[in-house]
């Protein structure tokens, strides 16, 4: 597209039933904040919307376990995320919620549209249902195995593993999420998108037109969904939380969340206009705006297909230029997940780690999962600050204003003549507003913060190879030299550091004195103004902009971890049901004998398997057991266990394993033996 007149760019709104954590992050808000920024630094028009997604079902399943009312639910999440956001200092022009009146009419509108044209299909057609409960299952209701992936935890709407959206009666062997019933099946009525007459035009739109700007991943999946053949999905649901049904025998009925929830970034642009007395259509509506969705990968059906489908169907609407979707963030090697408290959320990393919101930024974006899953680690956190953040830019500003502070008062020195170095030095400054801009223009948010501070690298490397402190001693027009290019360089990293470390960039702003009534600063003047800091400018004192972060304070942030994983597997801890009678029978096939380990060693290469040496009275045998989490080889010498002696023989990694021994669980999921100490090795174990 030639230069756009004008960029509405969103971030995917995030379900009211939980706070913001570093995967949500990492994933969407941080690289959006950074290309919205950057983008009102270089002077463009800009709409930059978010807002809370608050239907669903994720949100009244919320509600029920926690016996509040839905609207509860959202009031308390709305209001935490809004406010983290702000603190954190994502900059939306807007942040507004799918309960707003305005979300509603708009929503409304949208599907009566559609509705009028005839771009639904009306379709009564067995649903699954739930007879205890009274409920038709869809989405997030009911889980099963994923017809193309196999996945078993899939949902009623989606495959998380795969990313493949479903329809509910896809799902292998579906079980309601909430009795674990096993579904029947009962007739409904419902307005379904037909996305098979949209697939020339999304054949054309992504498979030829987007083929080389969109990233692989989001092109790849698009391309997979599309070769498959793109069926009718419905966009109404048998739910009573929701916006209701505008259509005759809509009654009882609510559009499906994933229909009205993107509807909600043109309903909170309409909100900002509205505000700011601006007319919000063509910033949805004219070919020359530029409109970018940040999202992560599980969204990315909806908002390359689905969402466009519709806007298409309506007809007045312009569509993604671009869908920069991330892939997913682990914490501490697993999976993030709010239901399973495992995550860093937002609201507490601001308690825990006050005025270092850059310090999360920086970390989440060098370690963004742009093209594979990544890993968030405290220990990378804590090098992050202490090895890039404090050793390199904050040590590097802290020298420059010190000794200007020293040697001149805090007055930018007059230059003598430049040498060589100082000459590669400010040109090699100007080249970076254009290097950062391409990556950042490119969704390369990564490669853009690692740009960022390779100029604090040439700035810290620039002073330590010129020594100006020990010059200072023999050549003071030297030093005056020295010290002015150093300074070009700090303003140069104040005014480009803004996008990614926006806090530190106001402080450093403050620090150099470059402060609007003093001295404008913008991005592009960083390449095209001849002197940014001239000679006789009063700059401040200095401050210290990072500070290290010890081992201590790591090491709580792990402990909270472990203590919340305890927690939750002891919540969490389930009962099986009983599995089906056995006949007398069956029981007496079994042979359990009381034994004693003789030996142990742990498998090589193995996380889980110790190879023991059982005494079982009646010989002495190999068994492979998988206890090794639980139980170092050492501590398992001499025990009794209960042995089933009978089983058949197999091999677990090459070595046969004659029998298998009975353990049982704490609630922290440790496994621990049957306790047989009591009786004589040999015994059988009796039913009486
Ligand atoms: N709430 C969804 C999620 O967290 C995202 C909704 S994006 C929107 O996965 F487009 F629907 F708004
Ligand atoms: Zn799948």
């Amino acid at each position: 597209m030639n230069k756009p007149k004008r960029y509405t760019i969103t971030t995917a709104l995030p379900y009211t039933n939980g706070p913001i954590h570093i995967g949500h992050l990492a994933g969407v808000y941080v690289p959006a904040d950074i290309y919205a920024r950057y983008l009102r630094l270089t002077g463009n028009d800009v709409a930059f919307i978010g807002g809370s997604d608050e239907h669903g079902v994720p949100i009244t399943i919320k509600a029920k376990n926690e016996g509040v009312s839905p609207q509860d639910v959202v009031d308390k999440y709305h209001a935490i995320i809004k406010k983290s956001f702000e603190d954190f200092g994502i900059t939306y022009d807007n942040y507004s919620r799918t309960t707003a009146p305005i979300h509603h009419e708009t929503a409304s509108e949208f599907f009566k549209t559609l509705n009028e044209k005839g771009e639904f299909i009306e379709e009564t057609t067995e649903q699954l249902y739930d007879e205890d409960a009274n409920q038709f299952l869809a989405d997030r209701f009911v889980t099963g195995t994923c017809p193309k992936c196999g996945n078993e935890d899939a949902y009623g709407d989606q495959c998380e593993n795969c990313g493949t959206s479903l329809n509910a009666t896809d799902l292998i062997n579906p079980k309601s999420a909430l009795t674990g019933n096993v579904p029947t099946l009962k007739q409904t009525k419902h307005w379904f998108l037909p996305l098979d007459k949209h697939e020339s035009f999304l054949k054309e739109w992504i498979l030829e037109g987007h083929k080389k700007d969109w990233k692989p991943n989001v092109y790849g999946q698009c391309k997979s969904w599309i070769d498959d053949g793109l069926r009718p999905r419905a966009v109404t649901r048998d739910l009573d939380w929701g916006i209701p049904v505008p259509a005759e025998g809509g009654e009882g009925k609510v559009l499906y969340v994933w229909f009205d929830a993107p509807i909600g970034y043109i309903s909170s642009t309409k909100e900002w206009a509205a505000r700011e007395g601006k007319d919000w259509e063509p910033y949805w509506k004219d070919k020359d705006t530029k409109l970018v969705h940040f999202i992560g990968k599980d969204n990315i059906v909806f908002h390359c297909i689905i969402f466009p489908a519709m806007l298409k169907a309506e007809g007045s609407y312009i569509l993604p230029d671009n869908v920069p979707a991330n892939e997913f963030l682990n914490l501490e090697g697993n999976k993030l997940s709010t239901s399973k408290n495992w995550a860093v959320w937002l609201p507490e990393y601001l308690e825990d780690f006050p005025g270092q919101q850059d310090v999360l930024r920086y970390a989440l974006n060098a370690n963004a999962p742009e093209t594979k899953d990544n890993d968030f680690t405290w220990k990378d956190f804590q090098a992050r600050n202490n090895n890039e953040l404090v050793a390199i830019f904050g040590n590097f500003i802290n020298r420059v204003v010190v000794l200007t502070n020293k040697y001149y008062e805090g007055i930018v020195p007059e230059p003598a003549e430049f040498n060589e170095v100082d000459e590669e030095t400010l040109a090699s400054v100007k080249a970076y507003p254009d290097v950062i801009a391409s990556s950042i223009e490119r969704y390369r948010f990564r490669e853009a913060g690692q740009e960022l501070m390779n100029l604090a690298r040439l700035g810290n490397k620039y002073l330590a190879d010129a020594e100006p402190w020990k010059v200072i001693k023999e050549d003071e027009a030297r030093t005056k030299t020295i010290m002015y290019v150093a300074l070009q360089i700090a303003s140069a990293l104040a005014t480009l550091s803004e996008p990614f470390l926006p806090f530190t960039s106001e402080k450093l702003k403050n620090i150099l004195n470059i402060t609007s009534s003093v001295l404008e600063s913008s991005w592009n003047e960083v390449s095209t103004k001849k002197v940014l800091l001239p000679a006789g400018h009063q700059i401040g004192k200095a401050e210290l902009l990072f500070s290290k972060i010890e081992d201590d304070t790591i090491q709580k942030q792990l402990d909270k971890l472990e203590a919340s994983k305890k927690a939750n597997e002891a919540a969490n801890k389930t009962v099986e049901p009983q599995k089906e009678t056995i006949a007398f029978d069956d029981f007496t096939k079994l042979d359990i004998r009381v034994g004693t380990i003789l030996e142990a060693e742990k498998m090589p290469k193995t996380k889980k398997l110790l190879k023991l040496k059982v005494d079982t009275g009646i010989d002495t045998r190999t068994i492979v057991s998988g206890i090794a989490e639980s139980f170092t080889a050492e501590e398992v010498i001499g025990k009794r266990v209960t042995v089933l002696v009978n089983l058949a023989p197999r091999a677990l990694r090459g070595v046969e394993s004659q029998g298998m021994i009975l353990m049982t669980e704490t609630p922290e999921g440790k496994l621990v033996f049957v306790n047989p100490d009591d009786a004589s090795v040999g015994n059988g174990l009796q039913i009486s």
